[in-house]
Order: structure tokens, then C-alpha cells, then sequence
């Protein structure tokens, strides 16, 4: 079947068409139906009793997959590499979900992990999904704010971390951050597991913190506890527009027959095969496919601890393809940009034997033309961008290679997925024309997997992403559809910046910056840059008698911005201006800046209250190399 045949099919029957791939699922007891009708947006599979692990873990065991490798960690940053095999990481997980069983976790309580790349992160989340507990992951690139924040959130009865994470040239000591965490969180963990790295081994806090071996030693290994379809198997935060951040909860039925469907039909994986996707755990590219689809799907998945460049070498992501014969390659544009930066005409690629590589699928940020030429006119392979969110847990927009390797469009991710309605609106809400730039709306209801509301925030469930659209769910996007129904991302419609393929708040850094004693007001923009797409730049009005100079509150509020949110904000530039440009109604032109600050004409708009403003902003961004005309 071409994709058109398959995307009809699930138009005209959705429920047959989600139905037959829940086959693919062992179900403890199987769905009488696809479609809910209840929550906020519906659910999936709600009257299924079924085990994420299970599926991911024991059922290849069973299957006679036992001693294939489940998981291979590959760490240049250490110089280590081993492998798991699924029977292996059957019996981890098994023993670590007993003994959390043992200290009271059970089924719909949250734990927390904040974990670097090993494969103990992976199966921490299995043993959370083993006995019903629901993880919610926190990127170890957030500091010690961040994670109470989402503390205070969950509310977890434990918290699963490591001693440390590794970056370049650097040790993150992981338990002090934990430890300022809780420390400010008003929920506190009951107990905290913590696995020691020989790169930094953590004090312990007696009565409250476990080594990770001495917790295990002893517990009986937990068997699978099956779970309603509709019963939460985590809690993802993401960024929204302000400094709370959205917990993105994921349905256990749903997540299992999308993901499944969407390795055989995207990325074109089967059981057996070795499939790399090279991001991190904390984000939803780590949940959904470094840990669960391939698994899921009885693929060997790499969980990689290393950068594309600097770990030792611009070749490192071309060595871990050949010497574990990686056959579908996921990965953000913005790494692919850092290889081509320190490599560019490709030579390291020559070094080693890519034959076994079918595709590269890139998503996280626009993949710009340029950067998948590169990859095509060096790899000679299919370069596939497919875009999606959090929210969403699996590609909205694709190139269905596993179905049908469509025509590439360099700009566009391609067409949707079966199970996305995707229309573009206008302002009123009514469908544009073709070829019409509008806000990027699916008609709900939205497939299995996708989200089905936020964690204890059904309302800002409602506002964020159904109240606009009666009807639709916002995707946040900008974009337009041509005439064969490729889609083009072109903007985000709120404050949400994309730095690195990582997803920032603009929203949640202007809180920061306003904190400083000396911002009287303060704007972040979203800035292009050529490595990581986008970074954060601030624009800081000082209070009236301020005596630091400017230099030195710069300074302290990249220092700031760095302790509450984390080294991934990269926050480094910002600027002192007189006064920001506003509306007359006080509606801060964060667009306008954009513009001026990337080098582009800007014509003061009718609503501006003062246009001469816009020249000192230019001078002012110009002043830290922004602002200029691009070449
Ligand atoms: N724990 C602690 N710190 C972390 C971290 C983690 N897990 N991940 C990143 N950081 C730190 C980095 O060390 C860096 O700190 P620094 O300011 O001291 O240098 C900072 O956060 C910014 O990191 P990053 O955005 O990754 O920039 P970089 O300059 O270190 O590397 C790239 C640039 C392009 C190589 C890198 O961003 C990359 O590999 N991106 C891939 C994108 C990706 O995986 N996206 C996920 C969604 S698909
Ligand atoms: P995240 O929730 O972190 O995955 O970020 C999702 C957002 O990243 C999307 O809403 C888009 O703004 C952007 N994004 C992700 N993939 C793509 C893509 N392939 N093309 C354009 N933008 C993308």
C-alpha cells in the first residue's frame, strides 16, 4: 500500500484502522474498542488492562529474543561501551521494580528521575511502568530550580537520580542539584535512589538516600502489573509561555500501539533491527524513541552519552553507526550543523562503513535546506525531517519511509500521519487557502499517543491548546500546506524559542531577568543563529540610580539565568536599551526585535507608540554582533 492508501484508510474507518494495530500489542486484556469519549479530548484503549514493560521487555523474552541486545550503551565521554540483552534487562528491571515496590511505590504514584545517558535511566523508567508507578523524566541540563519546580508538580514518593552527568571537559555533579532541589521543593520524596558514577560519588543522606545496588540487594523481582489503557504512564514537563512548566501525560494504550506503529511505518524498523535516535532521556525524543519505540518494537536501541563533535572527534556519530549497524539514524538538525562545522567536506564519513544505514530522520527544529543537502550529497541516503511535539509523542508530519519513501521536499517535513487531520486556520478559526501562511490546527480528535490533558491543570489544558480553535487542537506552529500536501513549519505562535533542538520558555527566562534587582523591564527574544537555530537574547530596561554598570549586570543575570534554569538555556547575550518598543495598548514587539536582531528590513507598524525606538534598538543589538544585514 502507498501512504495515500494507508492515510484513507484510517480516514474512513479510524477505529478499524487503530483496532488492527492494537493487534500488534499484548494486551492483558484486549480494548472492546479504540475511541473514548472522555477526558478533556477522548482517549484510546481506556477499557484495556496492558503493561508498558511487558511489551517493551518480557514479551521478547519470550519470544525467544532474550539474548539479542536490547540496549547498547555507547560512551565516548567515558571511553565505555557495553551491551544488555533483553533477557538481562528483563531481570533489572524486574529486581529494581521490586525493590521499589518493596519501599512502598506502587501503582499511580509519580517518581522522579534525573539521569545522565546510561542505561540505568531507561531502566528506571521500565521499572516504573513495570508496576504501574508513572516517572516523569527531568533533563539533567536543569538546575536545581527546575527540578523542585517539577517536584512541587508531581509530588513524587521517590526520586531516582545519578551521582553525576558528564559534559565535555566537565563533571555535573548531579546529587548537590538534587539536594537544593528537595531542599526547596515543599513536597519532599520519601526516599531518594541515587547511582553512583565513579566520576563523582555523592554523600548520602542517611535514612533518605539509597545506593542504587544496596537498594536492589535482596528484592524479589516484580512481575508486570497490568494497567487500564487510559491509566498514565508518565509525566513529561515541557516549556510553555510563562515559568510553570507543562506536565505532558502520556496514556499507557496508546503510547504502546502508536509507537509501535510508527517504527515499523516511519522509520522503517523491524525486531531485530538497530535503531539509533541521539538525544537524551529528558526529552520526548528520548522517552519515545531512544527507550520505548524500539524496544516496543523488539528493536536493539543506542543510548549514546557523548556530543556529535568534541567526543573525541566530528566522526563519532559516523563510527557508532558503523560499529553497531545502526539501520535508521535519528537525530536534530543542529548536530548535524556541529559535524558540518568541524568537518565540512564530510571526510570523517569515508572512515568508516555506513553500509548497513537506510535513512537519517531529522525533527526537533526546522531542518534548513542547506544542512540536509550536505547530509544527501555525502550519504548518499534518504535525509528525512518529520516534525512533531511533546505533546504529541509521535511525528504529526512524515515521510512515511516505512511505508513509501515520498519525494523529499527540502523545507517541508512532508505530509501527515494517519491519525492527524492537519488544517491550516486563520485568526476567526476558518480553513486558509493553499499555499497560505495560518496557525497550524489538528481536528480532534488527536491519535493515540498524543496527550490527553496536563498534569493537575486541566484548565491550562483548555486555554493552551483547545480554546482557540473550537473544535481543533493548537498545535503552536505556524505554517502553510502546498499543493500535494507537504506541510512547511515556519514559526511558533507563542514564546516558545527552540535553542539546540531543546524547547525554552522565552516566558520562563524574562522571569529570571526580572528578578535582578536592577531590571526595571525586560524582553527575550529568539535570536537565529547559525549552529543552534535559535538563542535566547535579553533586552534589559535598568532601574532609575542604578550604580553597577551594565557590564556587570549582564554578567549577573547570565550567571542567573544559568543557576535557576540550567547551562541549556545557553543564555550569554543581552543589552542594556532605554526603554523597549510597544504597541500603544503596552503590548511589548518581541517579533519586531526578532526581526531587527536577525538582520532583517523592519517597517515601524502602524500600532508602534514611538518608531525612532527601533533605531536604538538596532544600535543596541548591534553593539553585541546582532542586528547586522545577513549575507
Ligand atoms: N547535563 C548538564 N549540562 C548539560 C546537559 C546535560 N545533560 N546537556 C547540555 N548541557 C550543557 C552543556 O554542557 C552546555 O554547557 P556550557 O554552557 O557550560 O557549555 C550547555 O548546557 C548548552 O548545551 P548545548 O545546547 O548542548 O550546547 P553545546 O554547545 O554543548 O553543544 C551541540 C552544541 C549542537 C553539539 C548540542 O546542542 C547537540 O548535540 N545538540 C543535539 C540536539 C539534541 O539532541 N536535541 C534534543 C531534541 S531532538
Ligand atoms: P518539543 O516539544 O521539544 O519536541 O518541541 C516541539 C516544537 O519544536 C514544535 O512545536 C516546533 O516548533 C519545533 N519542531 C520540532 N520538529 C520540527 C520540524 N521538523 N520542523 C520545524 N519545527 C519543528
Amino acid at each position: 500500500m502507498a501512504y495515500r492508501d494507508v492515510y484513507d484508510a484510517w480516514k474512513s474507518d479510524p477505529e478499524g484502522f487503530w483496532m488492527e494495530a492494537a493487534r500488534q500489542i499484548d494486551w492483558e486484556r484486549a480494548p472492546s474498542r479504540a475511541w473514548f469519549d472522555q477526558g478533556p479530548v477522548g482517549e484510546w484503549f481506556s477499557d484495556a488492562l496492558v503493561n508498558t514493560c511487558w511489551n517493551a521487555v518480557d514479551r521478547h523474552v519470550e519470544a525467544g529474543r532474550g539474548d539479542q541486545p536490547a540496549i547498547i550503551h555507547d560512551s565516548p565521554i567515558t571511553g565505555t561501551s557495553r551491551c544488555l540483552s533483553f533477557a538481562e534487562l528483563r531481570d533489572r528491571v524486574a529486581r529494581l521494580a521490586g525493590a521499589l515496590r518493596a519501599g512502598g511505590v506502587g501503582k499511580g504514584d509519580r517518581v522522579i528521575i534525573y539521569m545522565p545517558m546510561v542505561p540505568e535511566a531507561l531502566e528506571a523508567m521500565l521499572a516504573c511502568t513495570r508496576i504501574g508507578a508513572i516517572h516523569s523524566v527531568v533533563f539533567g541540563g536543569f538546575a536545581a530550580r527546575e527540578l523542585a519546580i517539577r517536584i512541587d508538580d508531581a509530588k513524587p514518593r521517590a526520586i531516582i537520580a545519578a551521582s553525576c552527568g558528564l559534559e565535555p571537559g566537565r563533571v555535573v555533579r548531579y546529587k548537590p542539584l538534587l539536594d537544593a532541589a528537595i531542599e526547596t521543593a515543599s513536597h519532599k520524596p520519601e526516599f531518594c535512589v541515587i547511582l553512583q558514577r565513579e566520576q563523582d560519588i555523592a554523600e548520602l543522606i542517611p535514612g533518605r538516600d539509597h545506593e542504587w545496588h544496596e537498594f536492589q540487594q535482596g528484592a524479589a523481582p516484580a512481575d508486570c502489573v497490568a494497567v487500564e489503557g487510559n491509566h498514565p504512564a508518565y509525566i513529561l514537563y515541557t516549556s510553555g509561555t510563562t515559568g510553570q512548566p507543562k506536565g505532558v501525560v502520556r496514556h499507557t494504550a496508546g503510547h504502546l500501539v502508536a509507537l509501535n506503529w510508527s517504527m515499523r511505518n516511519i522509520y522503517g524498523i523491524d525486531a531485530g533491527d538497530v535503531f539509533w535516535a541521539a538525544s537524551d532521556v529528558g526529552w520526548v525524543v528520548g522517552h519515545s524513541y531512544i527507550c520505548y519505540a524500539p524496544l516496543i518494537a523488539g528493536a536493539t536501541t543506542i543510548v549514546f552519552e557523548g556530543k556529535p563533535v568534541g567526543t573525541p572527534d566530528a566522526g563519532t556519530i559516523w563510527r557508532v553507526i558503523s560499529d553497531h549497524k545502526v539501520k535508521s539514524f535519528f537525530t536534530a538538525p543542529t548536530a548535524i550543523r556541529a559535524v558540518k562545522r568541524e568537518d565540512p567536506a564530510g571526510e570523517l564519513i569515508g572512515n568508516y562503513d555506513l553500509s548497513g544505514l537506510q535513512a537519517v530522520f531529522l525533527a526537533g527544529e526546522r531542518a534548513d535546506p542547506d544542512t540536509i543537502q550536505w547530509l544527501e550529497d555525502r550519504l548518499h541516503l534518504p535525509v528525512l525531517d518529520h516534525w512533531w511535539q511533546t505533546e504529541t509523542g509521535w511525528a504529526i508530519a512524515a515521510n512515511p519511509f516505512g511505508i513509501e519513501h515520498m519525494p523529499v521536499k527540502k523545507g517541508s517535513p512532508s505530509v501527515a500521519m494517519p491519525g492527524y487531520d492537519v488544517q491550516i486556520l486563520d485568526d476567526a478559526g476558518a480553513t486558509v487557502p493553499m499555499g497560505t501562511l495560518g496557525a497550524i490546527a489538528v481536528k480532534l480528535p488527536l491519535p493515540p499517543g498524543t496527550l490527553p490533558m496536563l498534569w493537575n491543570a486541566e484548565e491550562r489544558f483548555r486555554k493552551a491548546y483547545l480554546d482557540r480553535f473550537p473544535g481543533y487542537y493548537e498545535t503552536g506552529d505556524a505554517g502553510y500546506v502546498d499543493e500535494d500536501g507537504y506541510l512547511y513549519i515556519m514559526a511558533r505562535t507563542d514564546d516558545v524559542i527552540n535553542v539546540a533542538g531543546h524547547r525554552l520558555s522565552t516566558g520562563a527566562i524574562e522571569e529570571v531577568l526580572a528578578s535582578h534587582p536592577a531590571v526595571a523591564e525586560c524582553a527575550v527574544i529568539g535570536a537565529a543563529d547559525r549552529l543552534k537555530g535559535e538563542v535566547p537574547l535579553g533586552l534589559l530596561c535598568l532601574k532609575r540610580g542604578v550604580q553597577t554598570s551594565n557590564e556587570q549586570v549582564i554578567r549577573e543575570i547570565v550567571a542567573l539565568v544559568r543557576d535557576r534554569i540550567g547551562p541549556v538555556a545557553a543564555f550569554r547575550n543581552a543589552c542594556v536599551v532605554d526603554r523597549l518598543p510597544k504597541t500603544r495598548s503596552g503590548k511589548i514587539l518581541r517579533g519586531m526585535m526578532v526581526r531587527i536582531a536577525n538582520g532583517e528590513d523592519v517597517d515601524a507598524p502602524a500600532t508602534i507608540d514611538d518608531p525612532a525606538i527601533l533605531d536604538e534598538i538596532a544600535a543596541a543589538l548591534g553593539q553585541i554582533g546582532y542586528a547586522r544585514r545577513q549575507g
